[in-house]
């Protein structure tokens, strides 16, 4: 029997009744893992390595290679940690759950990526409404691997505490950032779109959906268009923004957004399937299957 997750209560947020777990760093309970556990990795894992090839970025798929996280059986932080800190001097903190948002941000500014040490259960190898393992572990480190990736993500945690200070809007705006690129985000590789964001090739479902669906909308990045957009939580993206490169993301996000978020305040918010005169259209969705509301 697996220890379980230290949740503390459900508070109430925008987003409806949220779980919130000590924010602690914990020590990753490894033997504590049962022999169902390291089969949902070991299932996780080779449904990605069947669905990944030609889909997912090259860049993910090669530092996956290169920090042997293998299918075998949930990977040690501890022994995930000695490539990343060679790499890009990241490391890997285990944590319950979902942090506090001025949490969350110290720790990336800090190059501490937390993880959530437990996995999902084998009923929820398609969906579940929270990050786990699975999703923080294989979605996330690959890429904290790659130098300019690894940048951008302790830049966005710099960046988080300063839109925290400013208060408003301005880590709704952040968040979403985050959300259409970390978690979502698409690049445009000589052979074609790939997928590069966390919450995509963590997901089987998603990593065909994003890049071989009609229906969602697949638009060029665009800094403030972003910034303005609504998201899918429970539900496939409406919406998929593309890179060209991880240099052309950390160039748009270098200057400071305290101006940006000043003259963002005075715009709408954009629903998350919308299209603009100005995007930049690789695919108009077809919008096929799209609920009608429930945008965040
Ligand atoms: N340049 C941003 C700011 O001034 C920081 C940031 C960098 C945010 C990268 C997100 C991603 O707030
Ligand atoms: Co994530």
């Amino acid at each position: 029997m697996s220890t379980l997750p230290n949740r503390v209560e459900h508070q109430l947020t925008d987003k409806g009744y949220v779980p919130v777990y000590t924010t602690a760093v914990v020590e990753q309970p490894w033997a504590s893992y049962s022999e169902t556990d390291h089969t949902t990795w070991a299932t996780l894992f080779a449904r990605q390595q069947d669905v990944l090839p030609q889909r997912a970025s090259r860049t993910f798929l090669d530092n996956l290679a290169r920090m042997a996280m293998h299918g075998d059986a949930i990977p040690k932080f501890d022994e995930l940690n000695i490539a990343l800190r060679k790499a890009t001097g990241w490391e890997l903190v285990g944590v319950e759950g979902l942090l506090p948002e001025l949490t969350f941000f110290d720790h990336l500014a800090n190059r501490r990526f937390p993880v959530t040490w437990w996995i999902r259960k084998p009923e929820q190898l398609d969906y579940l409404a929270e990050p786990d393992l699975f999703h923080d572990l294989f979605g996330h480190v690959p890429l904290l691997m790659e130098p300019v990736f690894a940048d951008y993500m302790q830049a966005y945690g710099r960046g988080g505490v300063k839109a925290h200070g400013i208060g408003g809007d301005a880590l709704a705006n952040l968040t979403r950032l985050y959300w259409y690129t970390v978690e979502f985000g698409l690049i445009r590789e000589p052979e074609g779109l790939r997928i590069y964001g966390s919450g995509i090739v963590s997901s089987k479902g998603e990593s065909i959906h994003c890049l071989e669906s009609q229906a969602p909308n697949r638009i060029g990045f665009d800094l403030r268009r972003i910034m303005r957009t609504r998201y899918r939580i429970d539900t496939f993206q409406k919406t998929y923004f593309v890179i060209d490169s991880f240099e052309q993301l950390i160039d748009a996000t270098r200057p400071d957004f305290a101006p940006i978020y000043a003259e963002l305040a005075m715009q709408d918010s954009i629903p998350a399937g919308d299209v603009l005169e100005s995007d930049q259209v690789f695919n108009r969705g077809s919008g096929e299957g799209w609920a009608h509301d429930g945008d965040v």
